[in-house]
């Protein structure tokens, strides 16, 4: 069986992604070096502690395994905190990504599936988002992301690299079986707060604005399901099996919901109430972020399946119920 060298495998959407590539026939490789990850979520294959910024970590997870292929979730991924403090994400997600890639070609592994992200296209007026709007990152998020797709051009052009982008939208929801879930500690994400404010396990949640320039002021998101999400990176790990090249997918449901629809539809599945207020608006955030684009349907056969808000908050709803990591 192939390995597949998996990068944050053991955070949220990468332990998913472990799940996934285990039922379709790959040994999942967890590299991560737990700092915002779980041990308890790599559950599914070999576990490869290492740091990116360290090259012999990398090196040796190479050695050992012999990956396949790679896809790499690993980075941090908090719009507010890329604000404060942009070297962070320089530092770690950029000279992270370029270790990665540099180790990747040196180990003769010419398969590379990578993380980004729409916050790499920035607020472009409200229009839904392909593959071909500019991208104007608004945060170092965004930004180290985009640096890391264009590196990965380079490389391909020089070493014949062959790698899939994949830019999400917002990802939401958990296993359906209940194995794993979204975990984060401190939890800066939506969905997960609505919860913990359903559950109280705090006040409430502040809305990040009321005064944007969206129906109900608040901004709005395109939430896919993480299930469906991962779906997509097997589908284009076998894109990349087949037909060697270089493509970019956005992974968005083409939907926009509001903050506050969010919360409404939390209320609806828990049957419970969501204390909200509205709060100054957060450093860095997009009024709208709607993916335009059926490129991962029509090319790699992507539908998603469980990608409703009813569906995402269930699913998450029951993992926060029921599922927890510890350090
Ligand atoms: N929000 C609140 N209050 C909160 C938390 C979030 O109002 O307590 C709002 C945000 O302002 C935003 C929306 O809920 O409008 C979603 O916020 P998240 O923090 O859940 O997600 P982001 O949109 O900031 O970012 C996420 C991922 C990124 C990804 C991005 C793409 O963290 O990795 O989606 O939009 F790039």
């Amino acid at each position: 069986m192939n390995k597949v060298l998996v990068t944050g495998g053991a955070g949220y959407i990468g332990s998913h992604a472990c799940k996934v590539l285990r039922d379709a026939g790959y040994i999942p490789v967890t590299f991560d070096n737990l700092s915002t990850g779980w041990e308890d979520a790599v559950k599914f294959g070999p576990f490869h502690r290492g740091d990116l910024l360290n090259r012999a970590d990398i090196d040796a997870a190479f050695l050992e395994h012999t990956p396949t292929a790679v896809m790499h979730f690993a980075a941090f991924s908090q719009v507010g905190e890329a604000m404060s403090n942009p070297g962070k994400y320089w530092r770690n997600n950029f000279g992270g990504g370029l270790n990665l890639i540099e180790a990747t070609i040196a180990h003769e592994c010419r398969n590379f599936v990578f993380s980004s992200t729409c916050a790499t296209y920035g607020d472009q007026d409200g229009v839904e988002l392909d593959e071909h709007c500019p991208q104007q990152p608004q945060n170092a998020y965004g930004a180290s992301k985009r640096a890391i797709e264009d590196m990965l051009a380079d490389f391909s052009a020089s070493d014949d690299l062959n790698y899939v982008i994949f830019r999400y939208f917002n990802v939401a929801g958990a296993d359906p079986d209940g194995e794993i879930g979204e975990f984060h500690q401190p939890e800066t994400h939506l969905v997960p707060i609505i919860l913990d404010a359903v559950a109280d396990k705090r006040d409430g949640i502040t809305v990040f604005g009321g005064d944007y320039d969206t129906p109900d002021g608040t901004c709005i998101r395109d939430y896919v399901h993480v299930m469906d999400l991962v779906d997509a990176h097997v589908s284009g790990l076998k894109w990349l099996e087949e037909r060697k090249g270089n493509r970019v997918f956005n992974l968005g449901t083409g939907s926009g919901f509001s903050v506050r629809e969010v919360i409404d539809h939390a209320r609806v599945v828990t049957n419970r109430d969501v204390p909200w207020k509205i709060g100054p608006r957060r450093s860095g955030d997009c009024t709208k972020l709607v993916s335009g684009s059926r490129r991962a349907t029509e090319e790699l056969g992507w539908e998603p399946r469980l990608s409703t808000l009813e569906e995402m908050i269930r699913d998450a709803w029951r993992w926060h119920q029921t599922g927890h990591y510890e350090k």
